[in-house]
């Protein structure tokens, strides 16, 4: 799907070296807009250091990274503060809710960091909790949601600010199967309507369900690429 978009993400020879670990070891990758890519890969062999050099949380020792149209070390801290808020969404596998907000001011707070005024991204929040199901869990904080509606409620934070690319680090890991279909469903959904996704997982079938192409990962290298076209 989408193979035509214009590309969205890309890292030329990323590396990251944690003193003598190698986190990633020369990894060049590039996701176009409207793709789902799964990252898969053994524990420790490097996807989430990947993931949090998209999002702008980490540096890479060298190589480039660039994400809609922005190359990444031309930005400062702050510019990358800013990069992170307005063009990535990311949801983890613990959730990462503030539990003293509420679902919904949890979900509004993404959209008010980036300087929109309270009431307007409240009345988007509420909108996408709607969209998502949860408009009956809105005023309800974090710690009385179950597992799969934290999740989803981190999916709609992720959306607030329309990223260009969705960053899902296993987002089912702690859930049980009915909530990680769930959550599975509503990745698919958000691939379908277009938004760009780069998942990170586990779960062959989580994999195949939602995303068109898999990069295979070990080692800090990119071992192989297969494309599931036609598939999701
Ligand atoms: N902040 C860090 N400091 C030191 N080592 C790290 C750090 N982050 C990751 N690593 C190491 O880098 C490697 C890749 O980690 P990670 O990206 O978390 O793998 P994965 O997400 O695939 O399990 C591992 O060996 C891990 O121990
Ligand atoms: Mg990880």
């Amino acid at each position: 799907m989408a193979t035509g978009g214009e590309i969205v993400v890309r890292l030329d020879e990323v590396r990251r070296h944690y003193g003598e670990t190698a986190a990633l070891d020369g990894v060049s990758l590039e996701i176009r807009a409207g793709e789902a890519v799964a990252v898969m890969g053994p524990s420790g062999c490097g996807k989430s250091t990947l993931l949090n050099m998209i999002a702008g949380l980490d540096r890479p020792t060298s190589g480039t990274v660039t994400v809609h149209g922005e190359e990444l070390s031309e930005l400062d801290e702050t510019g990358l503060a800013l990069f992170r808020r307005r063009r990535i969404g990311m949801i983890f596998q613990f959730f990462n809710l503030l539990d003293d907000l509420s679902a919904l001011d949890n979900v509004a707070l993404a959209a008010q960091l980036t300087g929109t005024p309270a009431t307007h991204a409240r009345r988007r929040a509420l909108q996408l909790l709607d969209e998502l199901g949860l408009a009956d869990r809105a005023t309800m904080y974090p710690t009385v949601l179950s597992g799969g509606e934290r999740q989803r409620v981190a999916v709609a934070r992720a959306l607030m600010n329309r990223p260009a690319v969705l960053l899902a680090d296993e987002p089912t890991g702690a859930l049980d199967s009915h909530s990680g279909e769930q959550v599975m469903d509503l990745l698919l959904d958000l691939h379908q309507i277009g938004q760009t996704l780069l998942l990170v997982t586990h779960d062959e079938r989580l994999a195949e369900r939602c995303v068109g192409r898999v990069v295979e990962l070990a080692d800090g290298r990119v071992t192989g690429e297969r494309s599931l076209e036609g598939t999701a």
